[in-house]
């Protein structure tokens, strides 16, 4: 018997309670819509609670400081792919978007005079370059902690409607393009729904874990990436992918840039500041594409630590065991459990690890989602929004600053949120009808996965597509070792299509939600590899070592990735801030 899907109706149906759906989610129920938070995980466990650092904004509360520097901190800290619109909103709104969350009662560290603490962090200069500033507003080394539980508790308050432990599957497209819901499975039950709504938002986090040696959690799978790409959406700037400069080694875990901000330093094998050498005027503060390939190259050159001269040493024990118990306990705690060393007396062995996609959903800095059609780039999808890491704005472009991801987060929550109030405010904005087959091609595929009990395991070829991408798409790059990898991925995608899921280990649907996130990780492995392949310059995180230059004339564009054939398209950089001059592309030196 052929049941319906059941149907739920809400004004906003948001996917993912990490800081950018909660901050969106925030200003939608505190307007008094009606709001569904979707998440795989219980919201307070979301990505966002690793953050460990700070949050960027200008206050000035430490030594001067002005939004415009941050502006041009970000704009050179993107190698200048950066969309220059949304990078003077995004900063201009810090201090704004910081204060709001002071006052929903957030935890921020606190100077003598009652200001917010802040903290120097890799890439922030005060007047345009000329020396570190600090600029991270931290909570100890607890920021995403303190405001992501900050946001859960607001929106309580506020009354949205969370659901927990919900996967979304597929988005609804209606004829015309427009988007009218999810359609999403209860992860207890394994029952479907359709979460219709007059607008959706994607807010599902990044995909480090198509790495295998990441600082990301394990749901970050880049679901919102593989229900846009088979919605037939493109994906933005796939190939660029921060490692950051200080994962423990051997394990993956992120000690905060917030290290160095205090004072922390970086030493090879002769006990040398290496870093001194490759950016002379911010150093260990240089930004994180600069520094993760330092250190790879004193690794390369033999220069680096332990018995294989496989990592480098983060030295903090010159601040002090009091600086480190009150500005960095949860480091100390990190280092002494993944590395077995006690930071007040040793240094920490590091590696450049996967953290961060600066690519995404192409959205505009309003979150609206936006294609290109004919000769116009950016033509909104109507009813679907991005933000946060599965969003690419652009305000990162090809590397981005520490501290601007969560900014990032909430100045685009928030602005999402307000856009979207205003459009629910016009005249005649109901619910658009669902498509007759609302949520069939998903219950195919759901079906299809069911029926097959002999086959491939999904952590298998997820694990594969983890060494594979670690192996032909890491710091460095080649043609050749990229083209390869293409192949390998491709050959993964055909072994994901033979994935099974035994009786067995249906018990509570965990291997279901696998193979589902299998799908999600193999499209956005697709999009990075054939993205980076298909770059021919350096730029930010995209380092080849066959092309090693900046190349403005032929690649000052963004990639746009589609599934459908696996094909790429281009489009340019808004070089044109809202108000203020241009910032004109120059050779980065630090
Ligand atoms: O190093 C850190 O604390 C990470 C911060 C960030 O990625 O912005």
């Amino acid at each position: 018997m052929h049941t319906e899907i059941a149907r739920r109706r809400f004004d906003a149906v948001i996917v993912g309670a990490g800081g950018a759906g909660m901050r969106c989610s925030l200003q939608l129920a505190r307007a008094g819509l009606n709001v569904a938070v979707l998440s795989k995980v219980f919201p307070t466990r979301s990505h966002t609670v690793a953050a460990q650092g700070g949050i960027g904004a200008a206050l000035g509360n430490m030594t001067e400081d002005q939004w415009l520097w941050h502006m041009f901190d970000t704009v050179k800290g993107s190698d200048y792919l950066g969309d220059q619109d949304a990078i003077e909103f995004m900063c201009r709104q810090a201090p704004q978007v910081v204060y709001e969350l002071e006052h929903f009662g957030m935890p921020f560290d606190r100077n003598p005079d009652g200001t917010i603490y802040q903290r120097p962090f890799g890439g922030h200069s005060a007047n345009f370059g000329e020396k570190p500033v600090p600029r991270a507003c931290a909570a100890a080394d607890r920021t995403g902690h303190a405001l992501l539980h900050t946001l859960y508790q607001q929106n309580v308050r506020a009354r949205t409607q969370f659901f927990v432990e919900w996967m979304a599957l597929d988005l609804i497209m209606d004829a015309e393009g427009a988007c009218v819901g999810v359609v999403a499975l209860e992860m207890e039950s394994g029952e479907l729904m359709i979460f219709q709504g007059k607008v959706t938002v994607l807010a599902t986090g990044g995909a480090g874990r198509i790495y295998a040696a990441s600082t990301n959690a394990y749901i970050n799978t880049g679901d919102g990436l593989g229900m846009a790409a088979r919605a037939g959406l493109p994906l933005q700037d796939m190939e660029f992918w921060q490692f950051h400069p200080t994962g423990v080694a051997g394990a993956g875990v992120l000690i905060t840039e917030g290290v160095r901000g205090e004072g922390g330093i970086l030493l090879n094998c002769h006990g040398e500041r290496f870093m001194e050498r490759y950016a002379p005027t911010l150093k260990d503060l240089a930004p994180r594409d600069f520094v993760s390939r330092s250190m790879d190259q004193e690794i390369k050159e033999g220069r680096g630590c332990g018995p294989d001269k496989d990592y480098v040493l983060l030295k903090l024990d010159h601040l002090g065991a009091e600086t480190i118990m009150k500005r960095l306990p949860s480091i100390r705690e990190i280092a002494i459990k993944f590395a077995n060393v006690d930071p007040i007396k040793e240094p920490i062995p590091v590696v450049p690890t996967i953290h961060y996609q600066m690519g995404g959903i192409p959205a505009n800095y309003h979150g609206q989602v936006v294609v290109p059609r004919g000769d116009e780039p950016n033509v909104v999808v109507p009813g679907l929004y991005a933000i946060g890491e599965c969003a690419c704005v652009s305000v990162h472009g090809a590397n981005r600053l520490g501290t601007n991801s969560l900014l990032d987060l909430v100045v685009f929550g928030r602005a999402a949120g307000d856009h979207i109030i205003a459009e629910l405010q016009k005249a005649g904005r109901e619910h658009r009808p669902l498509p007759k087959d609302a949520g069939e091609r998903t219950r195919a595929r759901l079906a299809a996965l069911d029926a097959r009990t002999h086959g491939e395991r999904a952590q298998d070829v997820a694990n594969d597509l983890r060494k594979t991408m670690q192996a032909h798409c890491g710091v460095f790059r080649t043609g050749k070792l990229l083209e390869e990898g293409v192949r390998k991925v491709m050959a993964l995608e055909e072994r994901a299509r033979h994935i099974a899921i035994s009786d067995k280990s249906k018990v509570f649907n965990t291997a279901r939600i696998e193979a589902l996130e299998v799908d999600n990780l193999i499209e956005t492995a697709k999009a990075t590899i054939v993205s980076a392949a298909a770059r021919t310059e350096s730029r930010g995180a995209h380092a080849r070592d066959d092309f090693p230059e900046r190349d403005d004339v032929n690649w000052l564009k963004h990639t746009l990735w589609y599934a459908e054939g696996n094909c790429l398209t281009y489009k340019p950089v808004n070089l044109t801030p809202l108000t203020v001059p241009s910032f004109a592309p120059k050779a980065r030196t630090f």
